[in-house]
């Protein structure tokens, strides 16, 4: 039997788009809500507290529109509440994120990996865990990147400014040797075309989104809550709905109706 409730997604703001998007192209008649919570953005500098807390207030949201599963669309997130939401709630489905140390570290040649994300996900126990599990055998370079969601959530994906703030940031990791990239923030897929112009073509630039859509969809089947579809999307934001709708036909690659909700 067909589930066809939702499955929430929520992120700071607009970059958990680049995971819905994975989501919607490997599980195209599954209804998604997603949650912009672009009231609090950006999350990458803010305690765990405090960002625990916003976790737990979005999937209340988000469950009482119906969600059969969540996605923590948000690595910064993840590393601060998916334990928490997954003990509050035990018998629903939650994914995270993770920045992709294991692929990375099987993918170098040169034995240095650089990590692009935010200072609250590179702090986190959760990072610390995977650097001691798949990345001993090899050198991991860290960068915080403070400014560069805010540039992603303006929609300046190749202006001047987002450029050269880039550059500031892969510069230094292609100085040490770095041949693989982590992009550990979910923000940063949007900035893909830009970073391929930066560095050489061997470099290899790594994300999760795939993986986990991939994830989940494994989860859905094996509990039995596939949808057969028809496929609703819709969208919240916390902050200026008007702000996600104007991003939603670039990061998105259509328009979208966005509800404000005050959480
Ligand atoms: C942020 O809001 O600062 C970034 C979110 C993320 O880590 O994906």
């Amino acid at each position: 039997m067909a589930d066809e409730a939702p499955i929430g997604v929520f992120d700071s703001g607009v970059g958990g788009l680049s995971v819905l998007r994975e989501i919607r192209a490997r599980l195209p008649q599954e209804s998604l809500l997603y949650l912009a919570d672009s009231g609090h953005v950006p999350y990458g500098e803010k305690s765990p507290d405090f960002i625990r807390e916003r976790c737990r207030v979005i999937a209340e949201f988000l469950l009482e529109r119906g969600a059969k599963a969540l996605v923590v669309a948000c690595n910064t997130a993840t590393a601060a509440g998916v334990a928490d939401l997954r003990e509050r709630y035990p018998a629903l489905t939650v994914v995270g994120m993770e920045p992709a140390v294991k692929p990375a570290a099987q993918a170098t040649r040169s034995g240095v990996v650089g990590v692009l994300a935010t200072t609250g996900t590179l702090k986190s126990a959760k990072f610390a865990a995977l650097l001691d599990r798949f990345a001993s055998d090899v050198r991991v370079i860290t960068q915080p990147c403070p400014g560069l969601v805010e540039c992603i959530e303006a929609g300046e994906l190749e202006s001047p400014g987002t450029r050269a703030l880039l550059a500031g940031f892969v510069q230094p990791l292609l100085d040490e040797g770095c041949d693989t990239l982590i992009l550990g923030c979910t923000h940063y897929p949007f900035v893909k075309p830009l970073l391929r112009e930066m560095v050489p073509s061997g470099v290899v630039l790594v994300d999760t989104g795939a993986a986990v859509a991939r994830h989940l969809e494994t989860l859905l089947v094996a509990r039995g809550l596939l949808a057969s579809g028809p496929a609703r999307v819709r969208f919240w934001s916390s902050g200026d709905p008007s702000r996600l709708a104007r991003v939603l036909p670039i990061l998105w690659g259509e328009n979208g109706t966005v509800s404000n909700c005050s959480v």
